[in-house]
């Protein structure tokens, strides 16, 4: 299930400039499928209405005001009580200081001393606010008591200085927040190893030899991995797309830098998922300098590159790791037979069986549709699904398998 899909979050917002930017995080949250309902303080008002927060969420936002008003009995408790996590996003040196000395003087800080959920901070100060002796005690009183504190980071300051003082970007909020949702999801403590997108092989210092994968499958599969609670290391080709919040990434380029990273990277792993395109073949040298149109047509000699999920095979049967091993199947025709050979001839656990025929599946689009062997030789078919929907069905398929 999608990580905010019946979450409820509570946001606080706080007296900063940054509280324009608690509006996009409010709406991304919202989009997520979370309920969000967002408290505001009266420094917070100064910046932004509750308006804007109603608007994104759909819901009543919750202001000073409130504290006094007919629910007021109730509404703190309430409010703490049913939130998944409490995000305090931008939160300011002042309710820093607050919630580190239990003070609850206002209905954001009360409810967040009624609140027992995870407790995730975005800092948002002047430099000489966030490095004061002041805000590090209470920061690190925060962080001792368990929560997550998110920045902040370096750059332009609403004073005109630039220091350590701006709230960190949504993404990046949302992201941590998935982390802290995740914790005691189905593969919590354990360490998932994820290799995604097409290798390149040089032919010459311009040129290389790649294929269409585009890495998508590969990223969903370690932001699933991530949500059930996994450590997550991502051994990624180059993509434009943006490594998941939390993942450790290993940038490679070549089929021998992959080999070299997974057998790294897995030797102390719970599970591999190889759903890399990894190179077949490899020029057998690569030109030192630029192959010019003047020299005429090259002829490229190509030789094997050696198969990954082979050598991890090796490794496991010395070493009893990864537990789990996955790969993909990409396939043009005879699907099964061809995925069941794979599995057995890479000594796999589970392969993914994935039609690159069809339009709608496979290379460079959303979604897939994909068929799970398994060693013990049960099959199962899953209908036509987006990626992220089919990573994480394989991340809930070796959640079990784990078990
Ligand atoms: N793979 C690997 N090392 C390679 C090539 C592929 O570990 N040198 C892995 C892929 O990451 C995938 C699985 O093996 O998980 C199957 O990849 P695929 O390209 O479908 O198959 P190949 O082994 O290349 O076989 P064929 O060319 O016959 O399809």
């Amino acid at each position: 299930m999608p990580p905010f899909t019946d979450k409820h979050i509570l946001l606080g917002v706080t007296g900063s400039i940054a509280a324009f930017k608690a509006a996009d995080l409010a709406s991304k949250l919202a989009q997520a499928g979370a309920r969000v309902d967002v408290i505001l303080t009266t420094g917070a008002e100064k910046f932004v209405t509750p308006l804007t927060f109603q608007s994104v969420t759909g819901r009543r936002a919750y202001t000073e005001s409130d504290l006094w008003g007919g629910e007021a009995h109730v509404l703190h408790v309430g409010l703490a009580h049913t939130a998944d996590a409490l995000v305090i996003a931008p939160c300011t040196a002042n309710t820093l200081a607050k919630l580190a000395h239990g003070l609850a003087d206002n209905l954001l800080t009360i409810t967040a001393l009624a609140n027992r959920a995870p407790l995730v901070l975005a800092p948002a100060m002047d430099g000489g606010m966030f490095d004061a002796p002041a805000t590090q005690a209470n920061l690190a009183t925060l962080i001792e008591r368990g929560a997550t504190v998110i920045g902040p980071a370096q750059g332009h300051l609403a004073s005109g200085l630039t220091g350590k003082g701006r709230m960190v970007e949504p993404a990046e909020i949302l992201g941590q927040l998935r982390l802290v949702l995740g914790r005691g999801g189905a593969l919590a403590g354990q360490s998932v190893v994820v290799s995604a997108g097409g290798t390149q092989e040089p032919l010459d210092p311009v040129r290389v030899l790649t294929n269409r994968s585009s890495g998508k499958q590969g990223f969903a599969l370690a932001q699933a991995a991530l949500d059930a609670g996994a450590q997550v290391t991502l051994i990624a080709t180059p993509t434009s797309l943006t490594p998941p919040v939390g993942a450790k990434v290993i940038h490679v380029e070549t089929a021998r830098e992959v080999l070299e990273a997974v057998l790294k990277e897995s030797a102390n792993a719970d599970a591999l998922i190889m759903a890399a395109a990894v190179a077949d073949f490899r020029p057998k040298q690569a030109a030192a300098s630029k192959m010019k149109k003047r020299d005429g047509i090259p002829q490229v000699a190509l030789e094997a590159t050696e198969d990954v999920l082979e050598a991890v095979a090796r490794q496991k049967s010395r070493t009893k790791r990864p537990k789990v091993v996955v790969g993909f199947a990409a396939e043009s025709r005879d699907l099964l037979s061809n995925a069941s050979e794979k599995l057995k001839s890479k000594k796999l656990d589970m392969i993914a069986a994935n039609d690159i025929s069809a339009d709608d599946a496979g290379f460079g689009v959303d979604t897939n549709r994909i068929t799970l062997l398994f060693a013990n030789g049960k099959q199962e078919s899953l209908p036509l699904m987006s990626k992220i929907e089919v990573a994480e069905t394989i991340v809930a398929r070796i959640a079990a398998l784990e078990t």
